[in-house]
This record gives structure tokens, sequence and C-alpha cells, in this order.
């Protein structure tokens, strides 16, 4: 079997690069050489895939055991493409997110505010046919971070896909429209090219929102090519 079309590389800009230094961590992880350019063979674009009857779906944060979390309930869902607008199907969608006070179930996470135990803030779905996906989730609050002073993240939600193949791997955060902190966030402003970053901030949807229940909120992605939605970071 002949090795697929490649993907077209990222534009320039349209990725944070290796190092940020507004977004001070990055200094201590990035690579110091030159990274080695991987050609996009059958292996990358192919494999791994991932099956729901193995990985289970599970697409409602905002109960445990039939209890509901404290917070706004909302509805999150977009449609998966590659640069050409296909669907990009049985795409596994992992994600996480802190609760409405700003605080993950971690234990690693300290912050002064509230758990609530009937938040967990995880969940995993895959696309269908049309490369769709949804979730209902609680909104998230906004948390502080030591980057620099008084430095607080915009609210956001985690992102981790695995697309068709290893080549279409990505983790990304989606925020939400009218934030203040967007303008601030350096993680946000990793991202230089200001078309791409704007692909990060998600939608308000009335189509998507539930009457009586839920606002809804629009989040497209694009694995791969020119029009890529942005990495989290390098
Ligand atoms: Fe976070």
């Amino acid at each position: 079997m002949s090795d697929p079309v490649t993907y077209r590389r990222a534009a320039p800009g349209s990725q944070p690069p290796l190092d940020s230094p507004g977004y001070g961590s990055t200094a201590k992880r990035h690579p110091k050489h030159a990274l080695v350019r991987v050609p996009h063979t059958l292996t990358e674009t192919s494999a791994p895939r991932f099956d729901p009857a193995r990985y289970k779906p599970q697409a409602d944060m905002s109960q445990v055991n039939g209890k509901g979390a404290l917070g706004e309930r909302i509805i999150v869902g977009g449609r998966i493409t590659d640069e050409d607008g296909r669907p990009q199907r049985g795409v596994m969608v992992e994600v996480w997110q802190a609760n409405a006070s700003g605080r993950y179930h971690h234990p690693r996470d300290q912050h002064d505010a509230p758990l609530d135990p009937n938040f967990e803030g995880r969940a995993r779905i895959f696309t269908d046919e049309d490369g769709r996906y949804s979730f209902v989730s609680i909104k998230p609050g906004a948390y502080p971070w030591r980057n620099h002073w008084n430095a607080w993240r915009p609210i956001h939600i985690h992102f981790g896909l695995h697309g068709a193949g290893f080549a279409q791997r990505m983790i990304t955060q989606m925020y939400f429209p009218g934030d203040p902190l967007l303008e601030l966030d350096p993680i946000f402003h990793a991202t230089p090219d200001k078309a791409a970053r704007e692909r990060l901030v998600s939608k308000f949807d009335l189509d998507l929102t539930k009457p009586e229940w839920a606002l809804g909120y629009r989040f497209d992605m694009v694995l791969r090519g020119r029009e890529a939605t942005p990495f989290e970071k390098a």
C-alpha cells in the first residue's frame, strides 16, 4: 500500500512557538535542539485508533450518581474536520476542567475554593459520522496561577483529541466569548496569529441551547493543516 497524502504543515504564527517567554514554564520544558521532521507515512496517519467499546464514552459532567453539580449547566458541541473540511469520524475527544468555583478535582489543586462532590470534571466522547461531538457540563470558574503577579486563567475547558492517527493528535483549550481575562492570558497569547488564536474561543449558539435547561457553546476544531486549531502550547 502506498503512503497517503501528507497533511500540510501549519501556517507560520498559527501555532505557539516552543518557547513562549510570557508563559514562564515553557522555558523549563521546551526542546533545546531543532526538532526532527517526521514524514507523515501510513503509520503516522492511521494509528493509533481508539475504540469506544474499550474506552467508554461519558458525555455528562453535570452530575455524579444522579446528583447535580453546582453552577451553570452548559452544552458544548461542535464539528471536527481536517483542513479540507472533511468530517473526522470516531475521534476520541477527552475533556477536563475546573468546577464552577475554579478548582480541579485533583489533589495537587490547592486553590482556596470549594470542591463539589458532584463534579469530577472529566468526560470522553467520540465523534459521529459527520464529525460531530457534544457533552454536558458546568461552566468552569476562573482560577489563579503563579505565572506572574495576580495572574488568573480565563475560564477554559481542556481538550485532548486522538484523530485518524498520531499526526492528528491535539491538546488544546477552549475559551468562552467575552471573557475579560483573555487579553491578559499568556497561554492564549502564545499563538502569535490573531485569527488562529480566535479559533480557540467558542461561540454562543442558540441552536445548541436547550430551552429552559442550558446554554450552548459551539467549538469546532480542525486537525492538522493550514487552518488547524492551535495547540495550547508547544
Ligand atoms: Fe486549566
